[in-house]
């Protein structure tokens, strides 16, 4: 039995809730005053690991390139690939590119309203279904990303480890027993837009504001004293370092080489410069008449993971292609600047 199914509910909590979103929320955001399912999806997607202020500027260029679900899965996965380029975490983006596809030939190209259809596309979990259903359509259905995990394990004092799928469960449970009841056409995407804009701005990881929270008096955590502690951190993840060296080949021409990463693995389907996980695999790729600088090694930070990339600079004079990359290909500025590649390999290009 856990713990939060002990602690009575908050009574009043949802509708405090709804009216502090419409007075003190975030608005104007261009996938809020929308209830078209295709935009809500796109915006979700987006945001699930970045800042509102880069998706800014990435969501109105993909809807110019896509307006709509059919005109998605339809596009080139190289077309989807590019506009996702320097977001990150690009399985997001292969998932949106078979989502549509996947709309389109199950769904006749209209998104369900079901949480649980939304939850069988690919891409698509628990929590992000219910914001689609909840905005879109007003469905009963309850959020659970990290902020809200933030707020609720805060306003209940659930000190249980989330790790466990047993007290994960009973935080969903809860979540729901939370949702509004009645109008839920309006209330439930103020609702679900609240919980994300409180644990946004007011019940942020390392600070609180409770004096501007609208439920800072049915806070338990708040309460005993210190709601930073919640949610409580357990099974810290293990982190781990790869190196990588990069073969940086330009021709006189001022183009570089550049092949297309397999389809598993690091940097899936997008293309980079030729990468080698040791260093002795190198130098027999250079032939010895070829200019060759080592540039310092750099850190870039994945989740899991730290990378340490090396750059090899090498001034390719010969007619024949080089060996490295063997499906690569020479690409000029103008050709690779609208491709998908990682986001290091386009800072070290755009440097070159
Ligand atoms: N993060 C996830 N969904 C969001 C939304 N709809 N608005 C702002 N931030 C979000």
């Amino acid at each position: 039995m856990s713990k939060v199914l002990k602690t009575a509910l908050p009574s009043g909590f949802a509708s405090r809730m709804v009216q502090w979103q419409q007075t003190h929320g975030r608005h104007g955001l261009p996938w809020q005053g929308t209830r078209d399912p295709y935009r809500v999806w796109l915006s979700e997607i987006m945001l699930q690991q970045t800042q509102v202020s880069t998706v800014l500027d990435y969501y109105p260029r993909f809807l110019q390139h896509f307006p709509t679900v059919q005109a998605l899965a339809q596009a080139s996965q190289d077309a989807v690939l590019g506009l996702w380029s320097g977001l990150g975490y690009y399985s997001r983006a292969r998932n949106l590119h078979r989502c549509a596809q996947d709309v389109v030939a199950r769904f006749a190209g209209v998104f369900p309203s079901d949480p649980h259809d939304l939850q069988s596309l690919p891409g698509i979990g628990r929590s992000t279904a219910a914001a689609i259903a909840a905005f879109c359509f007003g469905q009963r259905a309850a959020i659970l990303d990290g902020n809200v995990k933030r707020v609720l394990t805060r306003v209940l004092a659930y000190d249980a480890d989330l790790s466990v799928g047993a007290n994960e469960r009973a935080l969903w449970d809860v979540a729901e027993q939370l949702l509004p009841r009645r109008d839920l056409l309006h209330s439930m995407p103020r609702y679900t837009q609240a919980l994300m804009d409180l644990g946004a701005t007011v019940c942020l990881p390392r600070r609180t504001d409770c004096l501007l929270c609208p439920v800072h008096d049915l806070c338990a955590g708040r309460e005993q004293g210190d709601p930073l502690k919640f949610p409580v951190k357990t099974r810290k993840i293990k982190r781990s370092s790869e190196s990588w060296w990069l073969l940086q080949i330009t021709n006189p021409q001022g183009q570089v080489w550049l092949e297309r990463r397999p389809e598993h693995g690091i940097w899936a389907s997008l293309y980079s410069l030729p990468m080698l996980s040791r260093p002795e695999d190198v130098a027999p790729l250079i032939p010895a008449d070829q200019a060759r600088v080592d540039a310092p090694a750099f850190v870039h930070v994945l989740t899991h993971k730290d990378l340490h990339l090396h750059a090899v600079r090498v001034e390719w004079t010969r007619r024949e292609s080089p060996s490295a990359g063997s499906h690569g290909s020479w690409m000029s500025h103008s050709q690779w600047q609208s491709l998908g590649l990682p986001a290091p390999i386009r800072a070290l290009l755009e440097k070159a």
